[in-house]
């Protein structure tokens, strides 16, 4: 990849300064005082120098007593003449420009400090040794902040972001509270990380998130890293961890997977691609990788008590007729769930799937995934949907996904006596009957309300149990976070997509389910499915929140056990399961569980769906 720049202060003042040090380059801001300038007699140890793409080399110069100022910088170069004078362990003196620069590519990258056509490279002495920090020793991390610009009662996660850019105010750094003023002041420095953990797969490039052997919040059983809230009630951006790239040397980093131990990881800390990361002199090695066993539910249908009803939750992504994770999805749905009596779905496509033919119909799609189901477990789904407008509801181009829900008919039915909905048509509560009743069934919530522009629209159902008790369901797969941009970005706080989107979709959820609940403050509901937000995004739900409880919350799972995705450092709670007060009043009759089948997966490539399945029980009687 070229490596074009953008250069800060391009118009460079030509003043000139004799004998600077590496500190005096850093500073202790973002961007260094000397951007632009010209500088002298630079020196420093040469600790590590980059061979792939040879685009230079690090040096260390003295320790200052500030630990707001790095004594690291890269200085860039692609000359291999140049590079050729230099070896780690010279002890070097140079003339060169000070930099700041991002790729022209990357607007929201910060923007990386180095000196530019070093000059003059002497070596004073060759074979020193130098200091490398050792991470959990010599500095740790903080824990919960990530930039003192995330202003907000959300956080890093707060709404309106996008309200101010860290390269802009350019504040002193406070490493001690903020994770990326914490990664910026060892900016250039070599860094051991001890003991290290994955939290999440390898991503496309053989690049991993870890933590090391030092004090994290938010750890879940699986040696993973949930997004939590901290004392203060803020949102935890967990800045305790670091992602590794490409080795120096040319080495290939193993595949990783949440929590596989590796051996100690050494290298510099640098900025790029939106991130700061560590360079690992040589790719670390596998020391252990967690089981690849799954435990099941143990939530079961006690098949004979038509009070309580057993339901399963599970984005199946991009599931068509002719999808080779079918049979895998019915394996879930059989060993991991238990055929739950009621299935909220989501990614469900059209019978042609990708193919964009004008087809709407996903009678073909759920027959195929409920012969799938039948054939391990001997258990008949049916299943009810309603068809999007072709091409209005987002996602994957030609696939029309939509919601759906499968049941278990000698359990359930739907209520009789209502039309089926159309897609254009808004369910109502029905203000002609005695009893609370819906206008459809199942049917579609506002379908024509631009909120929903390009995205699914809620599906609700209304169901009877054998001794006709009745509940009823809302099925969502809001708007997808993509455009936004890394949490470690120029922009504060970081732009999450599209989040007004999101918060008009709930809050429109939330004005029905209100309308039900006013009808009867007792109907058992339940809202679920894929909401594309992390519950500490408390400005989304809060509609809803107002209404609802989380069956999370109902049953107290542990908080850092809440989560159904694995995203760069985080494991992190998007799909969702919200119940009525009728249903929270019986909570011990109750169950929710997690099942991390996807999280878990030993490897990227064994991973059939990026999100994991859900399953729960309530009471529907009293
Ligand atoms: C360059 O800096 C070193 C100390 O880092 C100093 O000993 C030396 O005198 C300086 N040279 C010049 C020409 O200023
Ligand atoms: C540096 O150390 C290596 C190995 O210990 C040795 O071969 C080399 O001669 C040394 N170089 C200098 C300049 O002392
Ligand atoms: C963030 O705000 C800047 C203006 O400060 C604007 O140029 C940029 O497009 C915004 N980014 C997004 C993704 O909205
Ligand atoms: C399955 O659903 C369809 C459509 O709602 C219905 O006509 C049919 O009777 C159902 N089958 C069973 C076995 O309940």
């Amino acid at each position: 990849m070229g490596r074009l720049y953008s250069v800060l202060f391009a118009a460079a003042y030509l003043s000139v300064v004799s004998t600077t040090t590496i500190s005096d380059i850093q500073g202790t801001r973002f961007l260094s005082p000397l951007a632009g300038q010209s500088v002298q007699n630079v020196t420093g140890v040469v600790t590590a120098k980059i061979y792939e793409g040879s685009s230079g080399f690090y040096l260390l110069g003295e320790k200052p007593e500030d630990i707001r100022v790095s004594n690291g910088l890269q200085v860039f170069t692609t000359s291999t003449s140049t590079l050729g004078q230099v070896t780690v362990g010279d002890l070097i003196s140079l003339d060169g420009r000070v930099q700041e620069f991002r790729s022209s590519s990357s607007p929201n990258n910060l923007f990386a400090t180095e000196i530019a056509s070093p000059t003059n490279i002497v070596v004073r002495s060759s074979n020193n040794t130098f200091p490398i920090v050792i991470l959990g020793k010599d500095r740790s991390p903080p824990t919960q902040e990530l930039s003192a610009l995330d202003v907000g009662p959300d956080g890093f996660l707060s709404n309106p972001n996008n309200v101010s850019r860290i390269d802009t105010v350019n504040d002193e750094l406070r490493p001690d509270r903020y994770g990326m003023d914490f990664w910026e002041s060892l900016e250039g420095q070599i860094v051991t990380i001890p003991k290290p953990i994955a939290t999440n797969f390898e991503n496309q490039f053989g690049e991993f998130w870890v933590y090391g052997d030092w004090h994290v919040t938010g750890k879940n059983s699986r040696g993973g890293i949930s997004i939590t809230s901290g004392p203060d009630g803020i949102p935890d951006a967990n800045p305790e961890t670091v992602i590794i790239g490409s080795p120096l040397d040319g080495t290939k980093n193993p595949t990783t997977a949440v929590g596989v131990a590796l051996t100690d990881i050494t290298g510099p800390v640098v900025y790029q691609f939106g991130f700061f990361y560590v360079l690992p002199l040589t790719a670390p090695q596998v020391i252990s990788r967690p089981s690849s066993n799954i435990p099941p539910t143990t939530i079961s249908s006690n098949g004979n008590d038509p009070c309580v009803v057993t339901f399963g939750d599970y984005n199946v992504e991009n599931m068509a007729p002719t999808s080779a994770h079918i049979p895998t999805v019915a394996s879930h749905i059989t060993d991991l769930m238990k055929t739950p009596d009621l299935l909220f779905l989501q990614e469900i496509q059209d019978n042609s799937g990708e193919t964009n033919d004008g087809t709407v119909g996903a009678d073909v799609t759920l027959k195929t995934l409920i012969d799938a189901i039948e054939s391990v477990s001997g258990v008949r789904y049916n299943f009810t949907q309603i068809n999007p407008v072709d091409g209005q509801d987002g996602g994957v181009p030609g696939g029309n996904i939509r919601t759906a829900f499968l049941y278990r008919p000698e359990r359930l039915q739907l209520i009789p006596g209502t039309p089926v909905g159309g897609s254009l048509d808004a369910i109502e509560v029905r203000k002609d009957t005695k009893k609370l009743a819906l206008s459809l069934n199942p049917g579609r919530i506002d379908p024509t309300n631009p909120a929903w522009a390009s995205t699914r629209k809620p599906l609700v159902a209304g169901w009877q149990t054998r001794n006709k008790k009745e509940f009823y369901t809302i099925n969502v797969h809001l708007s997808s976070k993509g455009g936004s941009s890394s949490t470690q970005g120029d922009a504060r706080p970081p732009v999450n997509l599209p989040i007004d989107a999101r918060s008009q979709q709930v809050a429109i959820v939330a004005d029905f389910v209100a309308s039900v609940l006013d009808r009867d403050s007792k109907a058992k509901l339940i809202v679920a499915g894929d909401f594309n937000e992390y519950s500490q995004t408390r400005s989304v739900f809060a509609p809803l929140a107002k209404l609802l409880t989380e069956f999370d919350e109902v049953v107290d799972i542990p908080r850092v056990e809440r989560y159904s995705y694995v995203f760069d450092q985080n494991s992190e709670q998007l799909d969702h399961a919200f119940a009525s007060p009728g249903i929270e009043k019986h909570k011990n009759k109750a169950a929710f569980e997690h099942i991390h089948v996807n999280s878990w997966s030993p490897s990227f490539d064994d991973r059939i769906s990026d999100h994991d399945p859900s399953v729960g029980k309530f009471f529907v009687c009293g």
